[in-house]
């Protein structure tokens, strides 16, 4: 059932952070927004109004009720999580060895569940209330081999009206039978789940080859046919995760030149596809992935967890050859749904390739800079007049640690870094969906 008829406008004061560009190219300062003393309108589902509340409530149409937001929190924009699989959060934090082993011994085993549509909608269930707990409102969503766990998750979010992209994983090779499909019917099963959902409402399709270990060029080859005839659609894949993993794409397609020109040989390359991982890539295939627009979702914690590398800005971001970058939970090779806890590990993997990310970079990483690198920056990822009400409320003090290291918060920034390293989804007070609450925790 779509979610009822939009509630009455309604205003929101207090201090606001929003960042409109990308600081990695312009600078944090010129582009970002903070209002300490904001008030953000919302009517029929997305922001109308937003500034100063000198200037704002000046203009607020007469009878629009102003809730103000309570004392030592911070409203933002939800938060874009721009790569997770929804059904391996029934195998989340098990324990083993690298990327390829933990896919054999953990994953396929347990992706085989969502052929039974009951446990999809469970799981579909589940995540939704996790996510959206943790402040995340837009996510690209990897689901099994079956419609029936893509079908799942597509009701779900209707039901909630989450804007989500999603899709069918893709695979006919390397992988336990049963888990596989055909080129044809993945195709067919694909085309079939574009037609009922992309589009509708909120959602969008994402053409979902799941690596191209798992797919024959046959698959790849239809992949990138039926992603033609649905330009609009999104792709997700993974690349450059794992040096074995890598190893084993150059044996399976010696004919290209590296791991990115297998996906280009396949068309699968442009704006609105978007990598996991790209840990691991040579400067050909980052100027490759620049030069046609296609994005990468970096996966901090399951890289961390699985050893698989580390994620390298100072590569990825380089002037004149800039690859958009979002951040991603890639549950459940990752280890946590929150988009707080992922950004505090983001910021000890750059650590260790030499970089200090900025709070600035930071939040913008995990909201505007995934709506970017998901094409989506139209819609989400910003508080500003015409985007959807897609919000959050931060709790400063939602731990005591929290709590007693803001009494020492010498800036906004300071305060920002320490609720970036100490927060989880206990920081993350009221979600709104659409302008609809949709997650409420009482304070601590
Ligand atoms: N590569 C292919 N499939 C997967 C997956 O499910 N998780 C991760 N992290 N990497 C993959
Ligand atoms: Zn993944």
């Amino acid at each position: 059932m779509p979610p009822s008829p939009h509630p009455p406008a309604f205003a929101l004061r207090g201090p606001y952070l929003t960042s409109f560009g990308d600081p990695f190219l312009d600078g944090v300062e010129a582009t970002r927004r903070y209002e300490s003393d904001g008030v953000v309108v919302v009517a029929d589902g997305k922001i109308a109004d937003a500034g100063p509340a000198r200037q704002v409530l000046g203009r607020l149409p007469e009878g629009t009720p102003v809730e103000r937001l309570p004392r030592a929190t911070l409203l933002a924009p939800g938060f874009v999580d721009c790569h997770v699989h929804y059904a391996q959060l029934a195998v989340i934090a098990s324990h083993g060895t690298e990327l390829l082993d933990w896919l054999d011994r953990y994953t396929f085993p347990s992706e085989r569940a969502s052929a039974q549509p009951r446990h999809a909608r469970a799981l579909a269930r589940r995540f939704f209330d996790l996510a959206l707990a943790g402040g995340t409102t837009t996510a690209a969503v990897f689901c099994t081999v079956h419609a029936t766990s893509a079908a799942a998750l597509f009701a779900e979010a209707a039901r909630r009206g989450v804007r989500t992209v999603a899709g069918k994983v893709l695979m006919d090779r390397n992988a336990p039978r049963d888990l596989c499909d055909s080129a044809q019917r993945g195709y067919d099963e694909s085309k079939a789940l574009i037609g009922r959902w992309h589009g509708r409402g909120r959602l969008g399709y994402a053409i979902t080859p799941r690596f191209a270990p798992t797919s024959t060029p046959a698959q790849l080859e239809a992949a990138g046919a039926l992603w033609r005839e649905h330009p609009d659609c999104w792709v997700q894949s993974h690349l450059s995760e794992h040096p074995r993993e890598i190893a084993w794409v150059r044996q399976l397609f010696p004919r290209a030149r590296d791991y990115v020109d297998v996906y280009a040989r396949h068309g699968l390359l442009g704006r609105r596809a978007i990598y996991g991982h790209g840990v691991h890539l040579a400067e050909r295939e980052l100027a490759a992935l620049a030069a046609s627009g296609t994005s990468l979702a970096h996966c901090p914690t399951s890289n961390l967890f699985l050893g698989s590398g580390l994620f390298d800005w100072k590569r990825v971001k380089k002037r004149g050859r800039h690859v958009r970058t979002g951040l991603a939970t890639d549950v459940g090779g990752g280890t946590s749904l929150s988009m707080l806890s992922t950004l505090a590990e983001a910021y000890k993997v750059a650590r260790l390739r030499g970089r200090s990310l900025s709070p600035g970079e930071l939040f913008h990483l995990a909201t505007r800079g995934g709506a970017e690198a998901l094409d989506l920056q139209q819609r989400v990822g910003g508080i500003a007049p015409g985007l959807e009400a897609d919000l959050l409320l931060l709790d400063l003090k939602a731990t005591p640690l929290l709590a007693q290291r803001m009494r020492y918060a010498a800036s906004l920034d300071d305060a920002l870094f320490a609720l970036i390293m100490l927060g989880d989804d206990r920081a993350v007070r009221a979600t709104w969906v659409a302008g609809r609450v949709v997650h409420r925790r009482e304070p601590a």
